[in-house]
């Protein structure tokens, strides 16, 4: 799946385009998908309630926000910050909780038990090897995530498809962790391409990460991401040390 061509990066560097210049691109059947969307999230108040929004403040999770807003759904939004975030979202997550409707709560992990792990394992730990890369994404995203999920019955994030191969069959509505972590995932944009993001963020001036416009497209904590590089994959920059098929910190389970 390589939607970065090296024309599109020589492009972008030469007239110095932004994010919605270059990906903006509704599929044929984009209204549809739009209306499908909104459906789940309707559905979601109606059905699943109460419901939160995950949201990394990445580009899917931005759209998903401003639909949240628009049609004044009761879902409300967290975000895991981990203590390693790009000061661009960090930046991002305040204009957020300044101009949202919906409660934007923000969930962080325990001060102790990540200076206890860096002091043991040091700041790189997660580069030595897969094992200590996953404790310190427990310590900093999944016990956090537990948090945020306690007493909600369902939690919608901005998973696609096109995204991974370990996505490659995200459904709509999943309740394969519902025994497991207690709640239903709602995945509304399961359907959509990177070009509709890009057209729904430009047709309603949705504020983004200005790192989407410096080629990254998935977005993390700052030690385990990177821009990426002439025709990679969409998650490339992501752990890019690590074989493809450990690229998931646990959120979204392993493929
Ligand atoms: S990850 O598992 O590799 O980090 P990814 O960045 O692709 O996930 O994001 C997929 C979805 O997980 C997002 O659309 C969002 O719903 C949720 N998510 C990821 N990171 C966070 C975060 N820091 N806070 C809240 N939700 C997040
Ligand atoms: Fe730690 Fe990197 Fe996981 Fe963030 S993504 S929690 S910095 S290992």
């Amino acid at each position: 799946m390589k939607q970065f061509s090296v024309e599109l990066r020589d492009d972008f560097q030469k007239n110095n385009q932004n994010a919605i210049a270059l990906y903006a691109k509704p599929s044929a059947n984009f209204v549809l998908k739009l209306a499908e969307t909104l459906a789940l999230l309707k559905q979601a108040v109606s059905e699943f309630s109460p419901v939160t929004q995950a949201s990394s403040l990445g580009a899917e999770d931005v759209v998903i926000t401003h639909l949240i807003h628009h049609n004044a759904l009761n879902i409300p939004v967290f975000v895991l910050e981990t203590g390693a975030l790009h000061r661009e979202t960090l930046a991002l997550l305040e204009r957020t909780q300044a101009s949202s409707f919906t409660p934007v709560k923000v969930y962080r992990p325990s001060n102790e038990k990540v200076i206890a792990f860096v002091k043991t394992h040091g700041q790189d730990a997660m580069y030595e090897s897969l094992e200590l890369r996953k404790a310190c994404c427990q310590v900093r995203k999944l016990e956090p995530l537990a948090e945020a999920l306690k007493g909600q019955r369902a939690w919608v994030t901005g998973l696609r498809r096109e995204q991974s191969s370990n996505r490659a069959e995200v459904p709509l509505i999943d309740r394969s962790e519902e025994a497991v972590k207690g709640q239903i995932k709602l995945n509304p944009l399961a359907n959509w391409t990177w070009g509709d993001v890009w057209h729904y963020i430009s047709e309603n001036q949705v504020d983004y990460n200005p790192l989407h416009d410096a080629f990254f497209p998935s977005i993390g904590c700052a030690p385990c991401t990177r821009a990426i590089s002439l025709g990679e994959e969409f998650r490339a920059g992501r752990w890019w040390w690590e074989d493809e098929d450990a690229k998931e910190c646990g959120l979204h389970g392993q493929k």
